[in-house]
């Protein structure tokens, strides 16, 4: 067993392949955070902290006269509130008698096999073989109020979940205006924070900043989990790099509102806690509620972060991804939104599918405008009955005759959403949120229909299933195209409207439950303009998320490099589109855009009709050489060689078996007289020589590693190779 009790010295040691997770039952029944780092076996290291006599540092109630064991210092596994602990609040709750706190103590504990899964909410899993689940109950000092603090362990991925389950035994009804699904304590608090920013069209920004006194934070307040800020954290020390270092990451399994915040205290200590953002947020827990808090998904290396990020890769690609595609290839789609957006018809179309298929495309996606009255972005979304008179036939002889040319079918809806100029919105117009007396906000002039109601997600349901039960289809783009605001449930009473963002999500993820469940061949790629949630809650739904709406391939490799440290490659989708690009206007060779979309999904989102002959042959060649790398592209594990800022933006994937390789390099800055560029490649058996494709020269891996790869330089701007190294 990974999870071990120590009787003796009233420690509970999780023990991973490299990490250690410790917690104790400290003084009085605290529990406290005692380790999280490199693997250390049997010690208790509750050593290293000193009880002392700390001025303004309340000591605990129960301590008597004592004035050495003060809440505000002691590392806890989960904070208390108003009982001397003045650092970031963890669980804030009001009880029935009005009064503000919470004391927690060890009650009992239990380790299973299996992992712990958390009723309609999306969560890691895993049978008895992979992973183990520790519970640990705790209960405030004076009242009946529990919170079940949930890890999941999977040993042999370095990875931990945490997740908890807050509950009031009661008879008065308790308010909580904040929660977080986990928090530690770290004894010293010398760190780097890493942030994930950004903006719609340039997602996942990288910024490393070295954490200060006071609380440092990123959330979002957009009910989603946002284009601006994903909720993805990594403490690093300040000498972390790629592959040298400490580090720990932290992923939210949530894509609503959300506040991850780290503090440095007075004594230099840090917390770190993530939960769902306390603003607009507030439960009441009538007795015997049990309210379940969103899991995180926690890694420690200790050797970069890059080991942390194939950490992540393997945990979400294997154990949070479901269905059918999480692990075989995707069809090469080609999606018609660049390529024609709101100006289609069916016959337009199938001539596209017609010359795709030519070109070994497997899939036509067709994006928005075919639904309703829908020939623009201010109308019609709600109606999601095909616009017959537009396509100029029916969306089952669309799809058939689409099949005919030996293309699959996919299809893009924005379910979500509601246009005022729309059938639905004149019938149910306080189906969208709204705040009593006031005009909604518009986000691209739509309003937003609100999830949490039953009534609206039968309504979503039974369409969406007329949809896909019209003929075969075998693929679904689910959008989401707008930040949310006025959030109000008229079904719930004044008290509970701080439940409203929350119910949102929760029935987000039941219609996704219930979609995916009854059709589970059918391949669903998130979106919301791109990656505006791009989270680990959607993935559990969607094995992949349209990354960003930038697809222009320069910007694509800054914000691919952001979204690698968490998510793997499978889930990205990425596409070759036209140049001059339409977001930028920038011009790239072709095989350039086809070695970015590479690094994802892949597939196409241009007019291929204005392609010419020698461009069409490219296609073709790009298709059998994605198809060549999927096993190790999706399978492999990744490497970042560069950063964005470098000449070259190179990447790597390496199979497990270190048999194959690939390096992706991309010149980013043209330049004349221009340096040699050495790339030093990772992952490779330095023992192993390696032969390089495209040259047929081979190479020491030991050699390619320590001494590095010269990489080509040629004239021209965005130049691109692929380097495919196979052990011989
Ligand atoms: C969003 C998506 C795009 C496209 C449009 C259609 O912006 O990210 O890919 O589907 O909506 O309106």
């Amino acid at each position: 067993m990974a999870i071990c009790y120590d009787e003796n010295a009233k420690t509970i040691s999780i023990d991973t392949e490299h990490t250690t997770y410790q917690m104790k039952i400290g003084p009085y029944g605290v529990l406290l955070h005692t380790y999280y780092g490199k693997r250390i076996s049997g010690e208790d290291m509750s050593y290293l902290f000193r009880y002392s006599d700390i001025g303004f540092s309340t000591a605990m109630g129960d301590a008597g006269m004592d004035r050495t064991v003060s809440l505000d210092t002691m590392p806890q596994e989960m904070p208390s509130f108003n009982v001397g602990d003045y650092r970031a609040e963890g669980i804030r709750v009001q009880h029935g008698d009005g009064s503000y706190a919470l004391d927690l103590r060890y009650v009992s504990h239990d380790i299973t096999r299996g992992k712990y899964s958390l009723k309609g909410l999306p969560a890691m899993y895993g049978g008895s073989e992979t992973a183990e689940t520790l519970k640990v109950v705790l209960k405030d000092r004076a009242k009946e109020f529990y919170v079940t603090l949930l890890y999941g362990v999977y040993e042999e991925l370095d990875i931990i979940t945490r997740a908890c389950l807050i509950e009031n035994r009661e008879e008065k009804t308790a308010v909580m205006d904040k929660a977080v699904s986990m928090s530690m304590d770290f004894l010293t608090g010398d760190m780097d924070i890493y942030t994930f920013n950004g903006r719609h069209e340039m997602e996942r920004e990288v910024e490393r900043r070295k954490l200060g006194r006071g609380i440092t934070s990123v959330g979002s307040l957009r009910g989603t989990s946002s284009h601006q800020h994903n909720p993805f954290v990594i403490l690093c020390s300040s000498d972390t790099e790629e592959e040298y270092g400490e580090c720990y990451g932290f992923s939210y399994v949530y894509s609503g509102n959300f506040l991850a915040e780290a503090e440095i205290s007075q004594r230099d200590q840090l917390r770190f806690a993530m939960g769902i953002h306390p603003s607009r947020f507030r439960i009441l827990l009538e007795k015997g509620r049990v309210f379940a808090m969103p899991e995180v998904i926690m890694s420690y290396s200790g050797s970069g972060l890059g080991r942390l990020s194939i950490q992540f890769h393997r945990a979400i690609r294997n154990y949070l991804c479901r269905g059918k595609y999480k692990n075989s290839r995707r069809p090469v789609l080609i999606n018609n939104w660049e390529a024609t957006y709101f100006d289609f018809t069916g016959e337009k179309l199938i001539s596209i599918a017609e010359e795709a298929a030519k070109l070994g495309i497997e899939m036509l996606v067709m994006d928005d405008g075919w639904f309703g009255k829908r020939n623009l972005d201010e109308s019609g979304l709600g109606d999601w009955i095909p616009n017959e008179e537009k396509l100029g036939m029916s969306l089952k002889e669309l799809v058939e005759r689409v099949r005919e040319k030996g293309l699959a079918f996919g299809i893009w809806i924005e379910p979500e959403m509601v246009s005022e100029d729309s059938l639905l919105y004149q019938e149910h117009p306080d189906w969208a949120f709204a705040l009593p007396g006031r005009t909604p906000g518009r986000g691209r002039c739509q309003l937003v229909l609100d999830l949490g109601r039953e009534c609206v997600r039968e309504y979503l349901y039974q369409a969406i299933c007329k949809i896909l039960d019209t003929g075969d289809i075998s693929y679904v783009k689910w959008d989401m195209n707008r930040s949310i605001c006025d959030v109000y449930n008229p079904e719930l009473p004044p008290e509970q409207q701080g439940e409203a963002g929350h119910k949102y999500i929760l029935g987000l993820y039941d219609l996704l439950e219930r979609i995916t469940a009854r059709y589970p061949d059918v391949l669903l790629e998130g979106c919301s303009g791109g990656g505006g949630r791009f989270d680990a809650g959607m993935l559990y739904y969607s094995p992949q998320i349209w990354c960003s709406d930038d697809t222009d391939a320069i910007e694509r490799l800054k914000i691919q490099y952001g979204t690698s440290f968490c998510y793997p490659v499978s889930t990205v989708g990425s596409h070759v589109s036209a140049c001059p690009n339409h977001q930028n206007g920038r011009i790239t060779p072709l095989h350039t855009r086809g070695v970015v979309a590479m690094a994802g999904t892949f597939g196409y989102e241009l007019d291929i009709s204005k392609m010419s002959d020698q461009d069409k042959e490219e296609v073709k060649e790009q298709i059998e050489d994605y198809k060549k790398y999927f096993d190790l592209v999706q399978d492999g594990d990744y490497y970042r060689l560069t950063k964005p800022e470098e000449d070259f933006t190179v990447w790597q994937f390496v199979s497990r078996d270190r048999e194959k390789s690939l390096v992706n390099a991309v010149m980013t800055s043209a330049k004349a007289n221009a340096p040699d560029y050495i790339i030093r490649l990772k992952g490779l058996d330095p023992e192993s020589r390696y032969k390089e494709e495209g040259s047929g020269k081979i190479y020491q891996g030991s050699a390619l590693m320590w001494g590095g790869y010269l990489l080509p330089r040629e004239i021209g701007e965005y130049q691109s190779y692929q380097l495919y190294f196979v052990r011989v």
